[in-house]
């Protein structure tokens, strides 16, 4: 078994017997009352300096270190070249603000990847500005409601149809652009409940957002019949295309007849994805909804690129600039890297590897409450089996277990429909034997459990940071997490 080292790193200063002074030098400008002449730092020689950094690094879990296979976020090994294109030092030179024809450069890099979007998603037209895939939503959203309000419609078309597995930033996106949203049941097998949604849609609509393939890994068979009841009653259609490194080069949502979608660009291209960012959500428009996309747009007209702000229905801007563009050029390089055929084979990879690791299974220790005979996309949900449950094992104590094996846990209790749920998402970037290897663990997690659940109780074993207690570390007293607060969680 993997045994990750048990540091009890203290501060550098703790290591320290004494401390150097040194001068500081001046800033011009700053206030005089903030400056300080001379700074108190460790002495200490250079090993033990870099030790203890690389032991704090331990402390922690990375992609670069074991699978991760944390459902819903695509913690894929993201090529490091795509890292050394962006430190490019032209490209960390541009500046936003200076003047368009000094910078054709990166301005034909997005021009080109918006029309790269746009082929990829079958849709028209593609604003690169958003900063995050909620962030996108929001965007769509807002769109929806300019072109409800272009309509006259905006007192009755009020409701945003959203099942009860998606995302949670899809009902907190449609909210705050002000809409009430309709939660929609899932059918047994944990797709949208046609007959359900017939009995929601009428002249409220303001449309449906749908998250393909959902987050329980499925692809929705109904898609064509959604879109069209949606339609019928003069709803929009809202794709959430956050998982779409399952499907590149399958099916393009504008084809299924969808109005907006938005993509994750670091979670279906390059860009590690968690901890907070920096994302990048662009939202793509087909045709009749283009007009409302935030600005700038990224323009050609034969013989320069500019920004185009000049659009009179856009719902204008949504954040400073023009995006995150160091997460635009990583995606960028991904696309022009694999090519056409490249992202299709991601995909396959990715739903092979989620398919294959959920055969390996156990199937007494790990059900599947929904679509157990449907084939999985990128990732697939489980339910810690019955036979455990008894015991008093849950889904938390299988993914403290996994720690100690020097692999990280999946997703827990999301979606929220399934009970004790573990989102297994081992993406494109697993060779197989890893995969094996994580169904193994889990395997063996379960049946030690099984015979002796105390064991589980108490698991991590081996991490630097044990079990903390998950409500006070959210109290906002403890909030500040400083090295010595967690001790005391
Ligand atoms: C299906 C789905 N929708 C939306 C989001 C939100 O994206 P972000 O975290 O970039 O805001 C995610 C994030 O993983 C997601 O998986």
């Amino acid at each position: 078994m993997f045994r990750q080292a048990r540091w009890n790193e203290p501060l550098l200063k703790e290591l320290s017997e004494e401390e150097s002074e040194i001068e500081t030098f001046k800033l011009r400008g700053f206030p005089e009352n903030m400056m300080r002449d001379k700074l108190n730092i460790p002495n200490l020689p250079e090993p033990r300096v870099v030790r203890h950094f690389i032991r704090l690094s331990q402390m922690n879990f990375g992609v670069d270190l074991g699978t991760y296979p944390l459902g819903s976020c695509t913690m894929k090994y993201n090529p490091k070249v795509c890292e050394r294109i962006v430190l490019n030092q032209k490209l960390r030179m541009v500046h936003p603000l200076q003047p368009q024809e000094t910078c054709q450069g990166i301005l034909q890099i997005l021009y080109e990847l918006s029309s790269y979007l746009v082929e990829i998603t079958g849709t028209s037209r593609a604003s690169l500005v958003p900063a995050a895939g909620a962030h996108g939503e929001f965007a769509g959203a807002l769109m929806i409601r300019a072109a409800i309000k272009e309509r006259g419609e905006t007192k009755t078309r009020n409701e945003m149809i959203i099942p009860d597995s998606a995302h949670g930033t899809n009902p907190a996106s449609a909210a705050m652009a002000g809409f009430k949203v309709v939660k929609l049941p899932s059918n047994k097998d944990g797709l949208v409940d046609v007959e359900a949604l017939k009995g929601v849609v009428g002249k409220n609509t303001a449309g449906i957002m749908l998250t393909v393939p959902n987050t329980l890994g499925l692809f929705e068979k109904n898609i064509v019949e959604i879109v069209k009841i949606v339609k019928e009653v003069g709803g929009y259609t809202y794709y959430d295309g956050a998982n779409l490194n399952a499907l590149l080069g399958k099916v393009r949502p504008g084809d299924m007849g969808f109005d907006i979608v938005h993509l994750n660009l670091h979670k279906t291209f390059a860009t590690p994805h968690g901890g907070g960012g920096p994302g990048a959500g662009p939202v793509c428009a087909s045709k009749g909804m283009e007009e409302y996309l935030p600005v700038p747009l990224i323009e050609y007209d034969g013989s320069r690129y500019f920004l185009e702000y000049d659009r009179p229905k856009s719902i204008g801007l949504v954040r400073g600039f023009y995006g995150n563009i160091s997460v635009l050029v990583k995606a960028y390089a991904y696309i022009r890297m694999l090519g056409a055929e490249g992202l299709r084979k991601a995909s396959e990879r990715a739903v092979l590897n989620s398919n294959y690791l959920f055969s390996l299974l156990d199937k007494r220790f790990y059900e599947t409450p929904y679509g157990a005979n449907l084939p999985k996309k990128h990732e697939f949900v489980v339910s810690v089996g019955k036979v455990l449950r008894e015991k008093d094992v849950t889904a938390r104590d299988i993914a403290k277990a996994l720690l100690d094996y020097g692999v990280h846990a999946p997703t827990t209790y999301f979606p929220l429909i399934v009970q004790e749920a573990l989102m297994i998402e081992p993406t494109e970037t697993e060779d197989f034997e890893e995969v094996e290897e994580y169904a193994r663990i889990l395997n063996e997690i379960a049946y030690r459990a099984y015979e002796n659940p105390e064991w589980v109780k108490e698991a991590p074993y081996n991490t630097s940071v044990g079990r903390v207690d998950e409500a006070k570390a959210s109290h906002p007293r403890t909030m500040c997490l400083s090295w010595r607060n967690l001790e005391k969680v």
